[in-house]
């Protein structure tokens, strides 16, 4: 393992908000007896959450070879070989012995399908998952939020936020998107409008095309568009980027804007254009305009 996925595993395994929702999820998802498939199993977090809930047997299956080869190593050091496959490949083409009772993964982007999920959950149930079987997380939604800055980030680019005028920054600002860490929450001016939405296990596509309407609910300065996920783990069980929601790991993309003054009851119109087999949502585009209240 290279010392950046180290530090990704490292980070992900210190996320409490994420293990307590998983660790709810998999407590309602699995019976006793139940085989479990982990789909991408890094260090085998949510299997061995799995095994404590009960699971007969599970199949943790990792595409990243040196990953995978650790994990064997944890499974084994915590005597757990009897119980705990580790197969190294991709989860979608593994052959398993078996057709199992509950799918569980982790492979939540921080816009949410941009690691393939909806796609890799929908090839993974179709060859394995046992006919009523449970799949966890059972949906994947996208949104896109219009967001004021609370004196951070772009929110220094207005007049005179520190004192002088820093405004002609947004003259070189491009609408492409960045990877954002809150420091302190943005203000909504719109309500979160989902632009993606998978029922995983079945539907494989992330986010849509088509233009959305972000209707502003307040006033305000509007400085960019916030793109989030919320992926349901299991009935009254979410996990979410959005800034509101208790910390986790992820960050969310944002998209820049020249800020504009917004009353409530203008729409902006707003569009993702996702480039064909590109994963890294920084080149995703957002095309967008405004049309003010009462405008035809
Ligand atoms: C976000 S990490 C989650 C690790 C672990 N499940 C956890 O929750 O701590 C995702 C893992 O999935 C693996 N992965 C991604 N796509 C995969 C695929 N198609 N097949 C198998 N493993 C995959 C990656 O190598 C990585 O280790």
């Amino acid at each position: 393992m290279d010392s950046r996925s180290l530090v990704m595993h490292q980070a992900m395994l210190a996320d409490r908000v994420r293990l307590r929702a998983y660790d709810r999820a998999l407590a309602h998802a699995v019976r006793p007896g139940d085989t479990v498939l982990d789909v991408g199993a890094g260090l085998l977090a949510l299997g061995m959450m799995a095994l404590r809930h009960g699971a007969a047997h599970v199949y943790a299956v990792e595409g990243d070879p040196v990953t995978a080869a650790v994990a064997a190593r944890i499974a084994d050091d915590n005597g757990l070989s009897g119980k705990l496959t580790v197969l190294h490949g991709d989860a979608r083409t593994v052959e398993l012995p078996t057709r199992v009772d509950v799918i569980v993964a982790e492979l939540m982007g921080n816009i949410g399908p941009e690691e393939e999920m909806p796609e890799i959950l929908a090839a993974v149930a179709r060859r394995s998952l046992a006919p009523g079987g449970r799949v966890v997380p059972q949906r994947l939604t996208t949104t896109l939020t219009a967001i004021e800055f609370d004196g951070e980030g772009w929110g220094l680019w207005s007049g005179d936020a520190l004192g002088y005028r820093l405004d002609a920054v947004q003259e070189y600002s491009e609408p492409a998107a960045h990877l954002h860490f809150f420091q302190r929450e943005p203000r909504a001016l719109s309500a979160p409008v989902p632009i993606g939405d998978s029922n995983l296990g079945a539907s494989a596509h992330g986010v849509t095309a088509a233009a959305r309407k972000l209707r502003i609910t307040r006033p305000g300065t509007l400085h960019a568009v916030m793109g989030s996920f919320t992926a349901t783990l299991a009935p009254g069980v979410t996990l979410s980027n959005f800034p509101s929601y208790p910390g986790c790991n992820w960050g969310v993309w944002i998209w820049p804007l020249r800020h504009t003054a917004v009353e409530a009851g203008d729409v902006l119109r707003a569009r993702v254009l996702v480039p064909e087999n590109v994963r890294v949502a920084t080149d995703w585009r957002l095309e967008c305009g405004i049309s003010r209240r009462g405008a035809s």
